[in-house]
């Protein structure tokens, strides 16, 4: 691999929009163009891989990335579901939110202790069934892609476990929350294999620099 060192990075969202205001303030100069899933670095020998959230892991694990910036509650998934060689280098204290356990206002389920017979909506199936094993609860998991908010009212589901972070996309489908299962925070991720000298003096630079700005910012 070349001597550039490469940062995965979500492609867009919140998580993507607070990663690029982090390195930016770290003093890297780069542009993200629409479309553009590479970027270079023109003051420092990095490039940024632009992909999408829940392929960060999996990136850094197999090398196609020294390091990347992902959401917790998406390395704990990945970390669940297959064998990851990727562990947290430094916490960032941006995107913070909780994975939530969260049923219709008013309906039969209203804490986790009515949770067993019943079928738990989810993107997140390796936290979910590790916190209803830890909980002795026997449910059934119902796989989604995204818009889970959405399985109680069509009838597929009677509960959900996803993401909540200003709870507004809950409100609007007539959620409440009982259970908070994952708290989750931006974090800077990297496997367990040996950087070249020139990419270690780079990364202790890089991750100097993140602390004092995370710092500034307290
Ligand atoms: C996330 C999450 C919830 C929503 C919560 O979806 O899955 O649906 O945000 O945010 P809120 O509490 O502020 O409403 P998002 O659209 O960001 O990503 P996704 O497509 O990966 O689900
Ligand atoms: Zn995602
Ligand atoms: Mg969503």
């Amino acid at each position: 691999m070349s001597d550039r060192l490469r940062i995965a990075l979500q492609k867009k969202g919140r998580l993507a929009d607070d990663s690029f205001a982090l390195l930016k303030a770290c003093g890297l100069r780069f542009a993200i163009r629409g479309g553009g899933l590479l970027a270079r670095v023109k003051n420092m020998p990095i490039d940024l891989l632009l992909v999408r959230d829940d392929d960060i892991p999996s990136f850094v694990s197999n090398d196609a990335a020294d390091i990347g910036i992902v959401g917790e509650n998406v390395l704990v998934e990945e970390q669940l579901t297959g064998e990851l060689d990727a562990t947290i280098a430094m916490r960032l204290g941006f995107s913070r939110c909780r994975l939530c356990l969260a049923a219709p206002d008013g309906g039969t389920v209203k804490s986790k202790t009515d949770l067993s017979g019943t079928r738990i909506a989810t993107t997140y199936p390796g936290v979910t069934r590790r916190f209803l094993s830890d909980s002795g609860i026997d449910a059934k998991l119902v796989e989604m892609k995204g818009a889970v908010e959405l399985a109680p009212s069509i009838g597929v589901a009677e509960s959900i476990c996803d993401l909540v972070s200003s709870g507004a996309t809950l409100e609007a489908n007539g959620l409440s929350a009982f259970e908070t299962i994952l708290k989750s925070e931006a974090v800077l991720i990297r496997s367990s294999r040996e950087l070249s000298a020139a990419k270690t003096e780079l990364l202790d630079k890089l991750l100097r620099r993140i602390e004092g700005v995370i710092k500034s910012s307290e």
